[in-house]
């Protein structure tokens, strides 16, 4: 399934008329998934905590003619319940459903061994990675819902899949990030539309991966606009009644 995914052909219109939320929307592959889903048809919601990023992105989809997007600058650290129920009664009001929502802001915190590990730094990276995922999708199910055919995805890591020293809460919260895609996908897979996986997208040039392995070569690994099929794939309808299931994009 991995093969095929990360090969697969999205057929030019695939996300036509589709409503998609991209969390850390505005670098790395957050922003060049964005775009892809753009290019396909889908009118995306760009949300991230640097409203000049966020922009960049925005201007890039209207300057290459796709559906025009929209901006949602939203720290997802700070952000509390009433933030996320605001959200909500925004794309209401703007679009009445959800067809697709992406997590994949992440923090990365530090690489410590856990003897070491900051208890107030490991809040932050717990609320970002976990919390906030879980809190947003509780707010937008009633949109979801509305959709004929939802996809909910969820970002790991390798290290969210296979723990390994040093990697900390950033390790722990993708792994419990899978527990959460699990329960969801089979609580919803009987009496909704809803479908949720997650994706792995392996190491790609950017901004995280820099800080994770400082001593790295950035060439080394493919840049984030390389690695979009499997993304595609999962938001599209081609992946209809998949559900449950862990994906790596490359
Ligand atoms: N790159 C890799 O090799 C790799 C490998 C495995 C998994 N991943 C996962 O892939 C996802 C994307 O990573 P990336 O490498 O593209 O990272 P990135 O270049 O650092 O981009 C992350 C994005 O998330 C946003 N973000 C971070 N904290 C946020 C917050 N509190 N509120 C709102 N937005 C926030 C960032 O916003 P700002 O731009 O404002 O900072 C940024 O746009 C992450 O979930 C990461 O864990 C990446």
């Amino acid at each position: 399934m991995t093969t095929e995914i990360k090969n697969y052909q999205a057929p030019e219109n695939l996300l036509k008329e589709q409503i998609i939320l991209v969390t850390g929307a505005g670098d790395g592959i957050g922003a060049a998934v964005a775009k892809d889903f753009a290019r396909h048809g889908a009118t995306v919601i760009l949300l991230g905590r640097t409203v000049r990023k966020l922009e960049q992105i925005y201007d890039e989809i209207e300057q290459a003619g796709y559906p025009q997007a929209a901006i949602y600058p939203m720290n997802l650290e700070g952000a509390c319940e009433k933030d996320y129920v605001e959200l909500a009664n925004t794309l209401e009001k703007e679009f009445g459903r959800l067809d697709g929502l992406l997590h994949n802001a992440g923090f990365l915190g530090s690489l410590t061994p856990l003897e070491q590990y900051d208890t107030e730094l490991w809040s932050r990276v717990m609320q970002t990675n976990l919390n906030a995922p879980f809190i947003m999708n509780r707010a937008l199910m009633g949109l979801l819902k509305k959709s004929n055919s939802a996809s909910v995805v969820f970002t790991s890591s390798s290290v969210g899949r296979k723990g390994r020293a040093y990697w900390g809460a950033y390790a722990i919260s993708k792994a419990a990030c899978e527990n959460l895609m699990e329960i969801m996908a089979d609580e919803l897979e009987a009496n909704t539309h809803i479908r949720v996986n997650s994706i792995d997208p392996g190491a790609t040039r950017t901004g995280m991966r820099a800080r994770a392995y400082p001593g790295e070569d950035p060439a080394k690994n493919p840049e984030p606009g390389s690695i979009t099929k499997a993304y595609l794939y999962l938001m599209g309808s081609d992946s209809k009644g998949i559900t449950g299931q862990r994906f790596n994009a490359q």
